[in-house]
């Protein structure tokens, strides 16, 4: 908590959301750059480390509840039960923790939980001119393009400062042309906003408490109303249908890109990659188009990942190489290699050098330092020791349909191609396995395994039992020679 921390940061999160016409998921729960609504405007919050961090659900209150209890722990939940305004959803946050035993006293942060690209930064700028101004209650405003349906700010004509803020429903066509708006972003000395609440009423167009009334009350009462507008209106766009969501997920986007790209990261075709929040990289890493990093993702130095790779929660060595795959969970060691078409699950671990080729599978497995499995394979629950070679289609038969079992292969093995390992099963160091082998028992360091049937020719079955087949054809004739009667006498 720093010298200046607000006494509470009050998130308003409880509206229905109607207008992204979602049965399941309420509006504040929908995900941009992999983290809620209402996670980006906690994160936000966070950054100011108020004392009281607090937010008010409502609408799908169970789900809300649930989200923020999993991934947000430091916020507080308080509930409105009916949604009757921004000022009604104050009032109850204020009151809940005053029958706590919380007075606040200091500056509270009213905020949005539907807000996604506002930042702690502009929150901070926000508290620092309310504190520095010695205002009643500052307004956090924006010049935008289309103003409809936002609160209008209206300015004294005389001194030029916030008289009051009129909501679309409510507004005369004159006061509909302005273009200056309410973020709905307010920081409030604490004692004042109780007071002001008090005197709010729901004599207004939506027969609500509006918050935005209060900064009348407080004008007319004499005390300051200031305004901080935003140096960019795209900071503070509210999401309320799934057209502003993609929106804003864009522009979010777009300024995580350029993060990355200015702490050195080569991003190819920013219009087809995605990254999360949570996204973290190191120099000369590239990232080739068509390329999703989800979650807490990690891209070591020099590494290159894509085209067309999906990754979450994966972590990418120094100069390893990720292709057309996708990854949840996974491990790449340095200068490792990955695809093309490489599916990694949880838990697989590549050491340095490994490689898992094209069209394998790998899930819960190590691959040790420079081992590879080059092509069509599924490795799971597995440990294949360093500088072994797995054979092109071996599969981990890891499953007996009510257990797991491991398979460990050693280090430097060779094991032929198209192998089933039925676990559990051991191959020592330095062994090698035939190809075609079923390897249900385990290799000594340094055998071989042979486990297929020994091969039997039927000579001449497909002349005898597909007589006319192109097959037989072709079979008369390789065998002409061999079949020529003896001359006759
Ligand atoms: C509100 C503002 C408007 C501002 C706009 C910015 C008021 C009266 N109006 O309008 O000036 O330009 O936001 O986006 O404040 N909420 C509750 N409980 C309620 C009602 C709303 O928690 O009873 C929450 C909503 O979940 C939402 C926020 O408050 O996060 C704003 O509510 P919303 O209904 O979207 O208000 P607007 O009409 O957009
Ligand atoms: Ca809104």
């Amino acid at each position: 908590m720093s010298a200046n921390s607000p006494a509470a940061v009050v998130v308003l999160a409880a509206g229905g959301g109607t207008r992204m016409k979602s049965n399941r998921l309420p509006k504040v729960l929908h995900e941009v750059c992999g983290r809620s609504l209402v996670g980006h405007a906690v994160a936000a919050a966070e950054e100011l480390t108020p004392e009281q961090l607090v937010v008010v659900i409502g609408h799908m209150r169970e789900k809300v509840a649930e989200h923020l209890a999993a991934h947000h722990p430091g916020a507080r939940a308080v509930v409105q039960a009916e949604q009757n305004g921004t000022g009604h959803a104050v009032r109850t946050a204020l009151e809940t923790l005053a029958a706590d035993g919380i007075e606040l006293d200091g500056t509270v942060i009213v905020t949005t939980g539907d807000a996604p690209l506002l930042t702690g930064g502009t929150l901070r700028a926000l508290a620092d001119a309310h504190a520095g101004q010695g205002n009643g209650v500052t307004v956090l405003t924006a010049v935008v393009p289309e103003p409809f349906g936002y609160g209008r700010i209206l300015r004294d004509e005389a001194d030029g400062a916030v008289a009051a803020i009129v909501e679309e429903k409510d507004a005369s066509d004159a006061q509909r042309a302005i273009d200056e708006i309410n973020s709905g972003v307010f920081a409030f000395d604490a004692k004042l906003l109780v007071g002001a609440l008090a005197e709010v009423t729901t004599d207004n167009a939506q027969g609500e408490e509006y918050l935005t009334d209060t900064l009348e009350i407080l004008r007319r009462a004499g005390h300051r109303v200031g305004a901080v507008v935003a140096a960019d209106y795209r900071d503070i766009l509210g999401i309320n249908d799934r057209v502003q969501l993609a929106h804003a997920r864009r522009l979010l986007n777009d300024r995580l890109l350029e993060r990355a790209m200015r702490a050195g990261v080569t991003v190819v075709d920013p219009a087809t990659t995605w990254f999360d929040v949570q996204v973290s990289y190191e120099p000369d890493a590239v990232v080739l188009p068509n390329t999703q990093l989800q979650g807490a993702t990690h891209l070591g130095e020099g590494s290159e990942v894509g085209p067309n790779s999906t990754l979450k929660d994966t972590r990418i060595g120094a100069g390893a190489r990720v292709s057309n795959t996708t990854a949840d969970g996974a491990e790449v060691g340095e200068l490792a290699t990955a695809g093309p078409y490489a599916y990694l699950r949880p838990g697989a671990r590549l050491a340095r050098k490994a490689k898992v080729g094209t069209y394998v599978e790998v899930k819960n497995s190590e691959l040790g330092e420079g081992a590879k499995v080059p092509h069509l394979s599924y490795i799971g629950d597995a440990t294949i020791g360093e500088g072994t070679n797995v054979g092109a289609a071996s599969v981990t038969v890891n499953y007996d349909g009510v257990n797991k079992h491991r398979t460990v292969i050693g280090a430097h093995c060779r094991t032929g191609s198209d192998n089933m390992f039925i676990a559990p099963v051991t191959i020592g160091d330095g062994a090698y396995t035939a190809a075609g082998s079923v390897i249900t028992n385990d290799v000594p360091a340094g055998g071989l395994g042979v486990g297929r049937a020994q091969q039997r020719n039927i000579a001449g079955w497909v002349e005898r039992k597909r007589p006319g087949t192109t097959s037989a054809q072709a079979a008369a004739a390789a065998s002409e020679p061999a079949a020529e009667v003896p001359a006759e006498g």
